[in-house]
């Protein structure tokens, strides 16, 4: 996918709380048909090679959404933004819902079939896995804790993330 102008990207993990990217605007806005899940192996950022920690992806969710911010972002921010989420993640076009209406989007989402993928497990043994893992970009914890963090502030709830975030701090 060749992007030539200025390019909206939906961040529902760490772009919502972590921005090491220049960008024109921001907004918090909405995707729809999908759902935030810590089911993505992290062995680049938040784990290692014989240690992932856990990360979030999209699973397709008929009827449920996700809150995130969008960032509005030039073409060339994309180089950045691929080498960033390049364990798994491709882009996806996606529809953004802002208040003030719709716009057409990327989204980086890491499918069932990349190496990478974990899948689902219960809260407790993902709070144990994010609190052992640690990598590159600092520890598994501190993601899962800003990301809750960064969707409060927002005023947003995803019981997912909220529900991990109490495993890891009973722990
Ligand atoms: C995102 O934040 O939108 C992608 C997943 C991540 O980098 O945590």
């Amino acid at each position: 996918m060749t992007i030539t102008q200025p390019t909206w990207v939906f961040g529902y993990g760490s772009l919502i709380w972590k921005q090491d990217f220049p960008y024109l605007e921001s907004r918090p806005g909405r995707i729809t048909g999908w759902a935030r899940r810590f089911w993505q192996g992290s062995h680049d950022h938040r784990g290692q090679d014989h240690d992932p920690g856990r990360v979030v992806t999209l699973v397709a969710a008929p009827g449920e959404h996700c809150d995130g911010r969008a960032f509005l972002v030039e073409p060339e921010v994309f180089e950045h933004l691929d080498h960033r989420e390049k364990n798994g993640y491709e882009r996806i076009a996606v529809e953004i819902t802002f208040e003030s209406g719709g716009v057409t989007g990327i989204v980086y989402r890491a499918c069932e079939n990349n190496v990478a993928f974990l899948g689902p497990a219960p809260p407790v043994e993902m709070a144990a896995q994010i609190n052992r893992c640690a990598g590159p970009s600092g520890s598994n914890r501190e993601y899962v804790l800003e990301l809750a963090r960064a969707l409060r502030s927002m005023g947003y709830s995803d019981h997912h993330v909220f529900e991990v975030e109490s495993w890891v701090l009973a722990r």
